[in-house]
């Protein structure tokens, strides 16, 4: 038998088991020593009172002859796809209900979305970029290009339109650099999609730390429900790290060579997932009450001020960032000239702080770092603190 040779073509380890791997054989030989995680953007904070609710409430309704629930529809229970398209109202969105479908988090579909598209399409993602996108195409052996996102274009790559790409992967706001793209900018990939026949897969994770006029979604402009799949996620939106739920949009009129897209898709659901737990789908469905909005929104202000406190902390140092605005990563410019990797070294051996080396999102993050305000606030001040300290020198 052969294995999947593409796999040959992967970096050796998924970055954050990397940075996980390396802290913890740091932790191992310096056990007297605290160490700080500002590394992978895993929440902090407890789910929402009415989310805890509504899971139990949906574990005890399992318990019950009269209430139990086997295998949940392949795309999803319609009162938490309804849920979804009255949360895309409320910025002015119009998604039907039917154009939804629950997943279990929004790196699962954007990785696995690729099975109903062709080995041979050229796969354009920007650069510094999330691994997911790059790894997951590199596992199916398709041609990736980098569109790079820099200093100079405020870290939002635009189209080159001597490059023909049939798949873009947008993320706005951005991971890892927070950078957030504005309607005139998304227009332009919008266009170039419809230009090239190609599909823009367009993550909107983190559109909930958006704070200014940004687009909430990629349906927010003309022209994108023709080329265009969103997948958003509750991971940190509503702390579902651990729970597991978020959902994916294909407009019913997304067609490309002669097939419907939501209809491929939903082929490729039937087939190879089951769905999201009852309980589960009960606790996403309250994130989107209005109860459930006020309750997630005083999370994410927690995280908004852990961010203002990271960021002020850089603009004392005079060290460049991105980020933390309309996002909850800060990307900033190691300082004196160090690498991606270096600088995680010396944060962590001399501040026990973990981030992110830029570098692991891609050669155009060479030089940056990462760090996220998904900490606790106290463990945020004091790794504040000591970034001060070690850099003010
Ligand atoms: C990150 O730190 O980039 C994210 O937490 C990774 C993820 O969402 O899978």
């Amino acid at each position: 038998m052969k294995i999947n040779g593409n796999f040959d073509n992967l970096v050796p380890n998924y970055l954050f088991a990397d940075i996980a791997k390396r802290t913890n054989a740091y932790i191992a030989a310096n056990p007297d020593k605290k160490v700080i995680k500002l590394g992978i953007g895993d929440v902090t904070l407890p789910l929402a009172p009415i989310v805890v609710d509504a899971l139990k409430k949906g574990a005890d309704e399992l318990g019950v002859k009269e209430t139990f629930k086997g295998y949940p529809d392949y795309e999803g229970y319609a009162f938490v796809r309804e849920a979804v398209s009255s949360y895309y109202a409320s910025f002015g969105v119009t998604v039907d209900r039917d154009e939804i479908l629950i997943n279990d988090g929004a790196k699962s579909d954007t990785a696995n979305i690729g099975d109903i598209f062709g080995a041979d399409n050229t796969v354009l993602v920007t650069d510094p970029v999330y691994p997911v996108y790059v790894d997951s195409n590199i596992m199916a052996g398709r041609k990736i290009v980098i569109a790079p996102s820099t200093e100079e274009n405020g870290f939002c790559a635009m189209p080159d339109d001597s490059v023909k790409a049939d798949i873009i992967y947008l993320c706005s706001p951005n991971n890892p650099t927070g950078a957030a793209y504005s309607a005139d900018q998304l227009k332009t990939w919008v266009d170039y999609a419809l230009k090239n026949d190609a599909i823009i897969l367009y993550d909107a994770a983190y559109e909930a730390f958006i704070t200014d006029d940004s687009p909430r979604s990629i349906f927010c402009i003309e022209g994108a429900r023709q080329c265009a799949i969103e997948f958003c996620s509750l991971s940190k939106t509503a702390g579902f790290t651990g729970t597991r739920c978020g959902y994916t949009v294909i407009p019913k009129e997304l067609q490309r060579d002669g097939h419907n897209i939501y209809q491929l898709w939903y082929r490729r659901e039937a087939t190879k997932f089951n769905g999201v737990s009852y309980p589960v789908q009960c606790a996403a469905a309250a994130v989107f009450s209005d109860e459930g909005q006020r309750q997630i929104k005083e999370n994410l202000s927690y995280y908004q001020e852990n961010a203002r406190i990271i960021a002020s902390a850089l603009d004392e140092l005079g060290i460049y960032y991105t980020g933390g605005k309309n996002s909850p990563y800060i990307w900033l410019k190691c300082p004196n000239g160090m690498g991606s990797w270096e600088f995680f070294d010396y944060l962590l051996e001399n501040a026990q702080v973990v981030g992110t080396p830029g570098e692991g999102f891609g050669d155009c993050g060479k030089g940056y770092f990462r760090l996220t305000s998904f900490g606790d606030r106290d463990n945020t001040i004091e790794a504040v603190a000591r970034i001060k300290k070690l850099l003010a020198r």
